[in-house]
């Protein structure tokens, strides 16, 4: 059976409830809001001149963090949740996989760095590093070889790195309504 084609209103709108209900909350372990550190993401992502799909992923890319909203998860789930693939499994299908996969890879791609650059681990927050035990630790040869192997893995690398420099607080950023348009564009390539 066909999927029905999603309105890209209905994505955009629960997006944008989801920043403007939650987004204030603060990203654990960091002094930031989630929202704040989500657009931050996007806007290094644009500094850096990225696709509209590099961006989008920037920008949505700890979206999981809310996916209990979806019921995706028990009251007694602790510890990692799994945002990577919960905030990518929201995404599927509205958004092409240029999107979904590199938000799916933003954990992997840390994982990745810390096994593959000596000096990756110092530059992480602590909440990162603490993040990083219940992730599964640096990648092991093996996981190393299955992500070079990624099509998307250099982009899930660029996408890690503005994650990890987003996380200026108080620093100004573009409203998540300016970002609109381009998640718009991004959607109607599918
Ligand atoms: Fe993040």
């Amino acid at each position: 059976m066909n999927k029905p084609t999603p309105d890209p209103h209905d994505i955009i709108d629960l997006i944008a409830d989801i920043f403007e209900r939650r987004g204030a909350e603060a990203y654990a372990g960091e002094a930031l809001t989630v929202a704040e550190h989500m657009l931050q993401a996007a806007a290094l992502a644009q500094a850096e001149a990225a696709p509209d799909t590099l961006v989008a992923a920037a920008l949505l890319h700890d979206i999981g963090h809310f996916a209990s909203e979806f019921g995706e998860y028990s009251p007694e789930d602790t510890e990692d949740k799994h945002h990577d693939d919960s905030g990518a499994n929201l995404l599927v299908g509205h958004f092409p996989p240029a999107v979904t996969e590199c938000v799916r890879l933003h954990v992997a791609a840390k994982r990745y760095l810390c096994a593959t650059e000596s000096a990756y681990y110092d530059t992480l927050s602590a909440a990162s590093k603490h993040s990083l035990l219940l992730q599964g630790g640096p990648m092991s040869a093996a996981e190393i070889d299955a992500f070079h192997r990624l099509a998307l893995h250099q982009d899930a690398v660029r996408l890690r790195r503005w994650d990890d420099s987003a996380k200026v607080a108080g620093l100004r950023t573009a409203t998540f309504e300016s970002f609109k348009p381009l998640l718009q564009r991004v959607i109607v390539r599918i």
